[in-house]
């Protein structure tokens, strides 16, 4: 059977819905509980799974298929808000879709939506517990439910923690010990506390200064107030920026001087504030010395490294806590905010830090319980696309946090612990079974702890102060776990916006839970399954009528170490504990295995079978397995459970032709299998930081594939051009598609067209010898730039023409290319982009954005002739 998604779907409108869900305001309720990378927006989820489960010919116009996908979508900007039509939802009954690699769940909420059974799988046991929180636990309790407990948590938290708050937010950092002068100086990353734009000037402008040995503040909203005379809702000031650090501030004729920051972890220096020396020293086996970088420890990381080592000497009792205060690096607090009418600031006196040794006190109190999160964490290094472990000098999980902070958390999981036993006494005391009372006390637990996780992620040592926003940036805002000076140490009660205090996470709840049981209203049952998608031994015997699913990408993100930070926690706040030690309790499943042993990390068990290509898994784990292989495999095992005549659906990132070669070996040379249709999609990624700065963007695909009918073979050189005829011809129908899509997107499209071509046949040979996947996506190249020229009636007389015009295809609208993008021009023209510099059709440029971004990119250059003209119309 032909699929409505092999047919065509109104792609163009499917992304603008999607599009809106990245946006302010636009996002499902449910992805604001907490952090998880790349997750897929709702719209097009939906769209690709109904498409691909619908004939060819379900809906007589695409109008149609979008009024049933999205009733509300003339009178929403958020499609996603709404259910699907009844209609379109009786025809998906009985529909079994597989997410073998589910994450947040997307395309399996969106198949439970549509009214298929969904089965999501994954392999980590953090996702694992949002899953469920998403596709299971909505319907066991009420939003009332959960703010009832949430409260009950809150009550009593507020009791544990008196005396510990008298601020809503603290920001820190840390402070070493000169190695000069012997003082303790802060670190200071910013000393920026609030900068925020306004209509005209500025909404709020205050800084910190140092001034006699200490932190002074200078606000001038509020130096505007006091002085008198005219509006302080909006200074008009002027304001220039050193980079990001330090600058000035021209304000009703006078100037102010913002300092720089005096620490700069890049380059390993600091300077000293109370003697100005610069603290660029080496420590070599325990020794200080003035020396090359390439020898020891920058003295501000082995600083940082005493600092852990004594903290934990500390909480065992081999320490005073006079000893630990006089560590070679200290957290320390710089200023304390209030809310009133935005932040009050106030320099953080010495009786503030001190809250932090009393926390710490009774840290040491509680030493070798088993809630302190005492796990290893990864301790290789470079583990992906511009994340690091470990972070400067750390090692265990708790040492993200100061005293204070650890504290305060450590507090929460023995309340959401209490919270899950009271609710299961309670459901039982008004009747329920044991099994009922259970369920729903996990599905309360799960949650609360939820709301917890969260809190981590705006309550540790690696987070930020984000001066613009009056906020603090999570840990993850930057997608990894990264050092950072001028950390946000929030109080669990405070309402700052845009920040997960506990208290607001909590409020999130009850719509969130609303949400997902609208959601989840048709009434099939969804499944959440721990397991391996390259082994999925839970699914034997069982077939999908599609896999719709979107596996990681290569070494973009590492699973398995990052939700770690989530994992240590919800492990606690999720099991009981008995004679020190944590005990199966809610979803035993996530954190004990067969043999009810804990398990302490993900990243210790887990890391080696995640679908991704990692250096520093390698080295620790003595293992050198390819993303290739592993992604082949997980396919070859997939299709396994899927039905005869079921299509496979997979979300990719494509970027050089290269990147494509893990996919088309896993699917079409070992998997048996021929791409079927593709489609360039919105996704999460392309929104990534590492996106940014690129010239041109190369999206999000998803591509769908079939079982490829018997062995069918192709002499390519003799067959090119009639191949080329049959690759224009699909072009053709493609470029009405993609109307203002950026070129190179539209590209990617289009050599899609050739894939398809070429997948349906194997073995593929050109000049006698057979193609392995790279050779066979070369050939594609080539095969769509041809049948491109063709459909749009091009023939020109040179090399160089077609040069230009290949560039002209990929540049962005700025007029760049990237070093991917070229890639592509390369297999086009045969040339190598020195030959394409020679000829004076590009020139390399240097593009902005952010540092980890900054990437070669390619000015392309016009020369204006006929030929090119003619090429202009295509
Ligand atoms: C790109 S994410 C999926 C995001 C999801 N589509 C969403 O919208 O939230 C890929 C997921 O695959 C999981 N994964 C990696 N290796 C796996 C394996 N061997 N088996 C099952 N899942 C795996 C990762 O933990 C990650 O959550
Ligand atoms: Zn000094």
């Amino acid at each position: 059977m032909e699929t409505l998604l092999e047919r065509g779907i109104p792609i163009d409108a499917i992304n603008e819905y999607s599009a809106v869900e990245k946006g302010r305001g636009g996002r499902p309720p449910h992805w604001e509980m907490v952090f998880w990378w790349t997750r897929k927006p709702l719209a097009g989820a939906r769209a690709v799974v109904a498409a691909s489960l619908l004939p060819a010919d379900a809906y007589q116009t695409p109008e149609q298929f979008l009024n049933d996908l999205f009733p509300c979508r003339n009178s929403r900007k958020t499609v996603h808000a709404c259910n699907p039509a009844p209609r379109l939802v009786e025809k998906m009954r009985g529909k079994k879709v597989l997410d073998p690699f589910a994450g947040f769940g997307s395309i399996p909420l969106e198949a439970a939506r549509l009214g298929a059974e969904a089965v999501a799988v994954e392999l980590l046991p953090a996702a694992y517990v949002f899953l469920k929180a998403v596709l299971e636990f909505p319907r066991r309790v009420k939003p009332q439910d959960v703010e009832k407990w949430g409260r009950w948590v809150v009550e009593r938290l507020r009791e544990e923690v008196k005396g510990l708050y008298d601020a809503d937010i603290y920001i820190g950092t840390w402070e070493v010990k000169c190695p000069v002068c012997g003082r303790h100086t802060p670190l200071v990353g910013s000393w920026w506390l609030a900068r925020v734009r306004g209509r005209e000037g500025y909404e709020r402008l205050a800084w910190m200064e140092w001034r006699n040995g200490r932190v002074e503040i200078r606000d001038l909203n509020e130096e505007c107030r006091k002085e008198g005379g005219g509006s302080c809702d909006e200074l008009r000031a002027e304001v220039s920026t050193r980079g990001e650090e330090g600058g000035s501030v021209v304000w009703r004729g006078r100037r102010y001087a913002v300092p720089l920051k005096n620490i700069d972890a890049r380059r390993e220096t600091a300077q000293c504030l109370h003697c100005r020396a610069e603290i660029n020293h080496r420590v070599v086996n325990g020794k200080l010395v003035k020396g090359k970088k390439s020898e020891g420890d920058w003295y501000v990381k082995w600083a940082l490294r005493q600092w852990n080592a004594n903290y934990e000497r500390y909480l065992k009792g081999e320490i005073t806590l006079d000893d630990l205060k006089n560590s070679p690096a200290r957290p320390i607090l710089l200023v304390k905010a209030r809310i009133e009418n935005g932040l009050k600031f106030q320099p953080a006196a010495p009786q503030d830090v001190d809250k932090l040794w009393k926390a710490a006190e009774e840290l040491k109190k509680t030493w070798g319980d088993p809630d302190i999160p005492t796990e290893q964490i990864p301790p290789y290094g470079n583990i992906g696309s511009g994340l690091r472990f470990p972070v400067y000098a750390v090692d265990k999980w708790y040492q993200l946090f100061n005293p204070r902070q650890l504290l305060t958390l450590i507090k929460l999981v023995k309340l959401i612990r209490e919270t899950g036993r009271l609710a299961e006494e309670e459901k039982l005391r008004e009747g329920a079974s044991r099994e009922e009372a259970k369920k729903y006390a996990e599905a309360i637990t799960t949650f609360l702890a939820i709301a917890l996780v969260r809190y981590v992620d705006y309550n540790c040592v690696t987070t930020r102060w984000n001066n613009g926003g009056q906020q603090v940036a999570d840990a993850f805002s930057t997608r990894g776990i990264a050092m950072t000076w001028n950390w946000g140490d929030v109080s669990p009660f405070a309402y700052i916006s845009g920040t997960g205090t506990f208290q607001i996470n909590l409020e999130k709840l009850a719509r969130v839970v609303t949400y997902l049981r609208e959601a989840l209203s048709q009434n099939t049952v969804s499944r959440v399954i721990l397991d391996d998608a390259t082994e999925l031994s839970r699914l034997e015997g069982e077939r999908f009528d599609v896999v719709v699913t979107d596996p990681p990408y290569a070494d973009d993100v590492a699973y398995a170490e990052l939700s770690d930070f989530y994992y240590v926690w919800l492990k606690r706040a999720l099991s009981g504990v008995e004679g020190g030690e944590l005990r199966p309790r809610f979803l035993p499943e996530a954190f004990f295995d067969e043999f009810g042993l804990e398990i302490p990390t993900q990243w210790q068990r887990f890391a080696p079978r995640e679908v991704s290509e990692n250096e520093g898994r390698w080295e620790h784990f003595g293992m050198k397995v390819t993303f290739a292989d592993l992604l082949s495999r997980a396919f070859s095992n997939v299709v396994r459970f899927l039905k005869e005549d079921g299509l496979l659906v997979v979300y990719y990132v494509a970027k050089k032709p290269e990147s494509w070669e893990a996919l088309i070996d896993a699917l079409w040379r070992r998997g048996g299998m021929t791409l079927a249709a593709a489609y360039p999609v919105e996704t999460e990624f392309e929104a990534s930081v590492v996106a940014m700065g690129k010239a041109s963007v190369l999206g999000g695909y998803v591509s769908a594939w079939r079982r490829r009918a018997g062995e069918r073979s192709l002499e390519l050189d003799a067959a090119w051009e009639a191949a080329v005829g049959e690759v224009a011809r699909r072009v053709e129908g493609r470029m009405k598609m993609v109307g203002g899509k950026n070129g190179a997107t539209a590209w990617v499209y289009y050599y899609m067209a050739a894939l398809e071509y070429l997948t349906a046949h194997f073995p593929v040979r050109m000049g006698g010898v057979e193609l392995d996947s790279g050779g066979l996506l070369r050939a594609a190249v080539s095969l769509a730039f041809d049948a491109l020229m063709r459909a749009a009636g091009v023939r020109l007389g040179d090399r160089a023409g077609y040069a230009y015009l290949a560039l002209r295809i990929l540049e962005s609208e700025r007029g760049y290319v990237d070093s991917d993008g070229l890639a592509h021009v390369e297999r086009m023209t045969g040339m190598t982009h020195v030959e394409l510099a020679r000829l004076g059709l590009i020139r390399e440029a240097e593009t902005g954005g952010p540092r980890v971004a900054k990437r070669k990119v390619f000015e392309v250059l016009a020369p204006r002739s006929d030929a090119v003209d003619e090429v202009r119309r295509v």
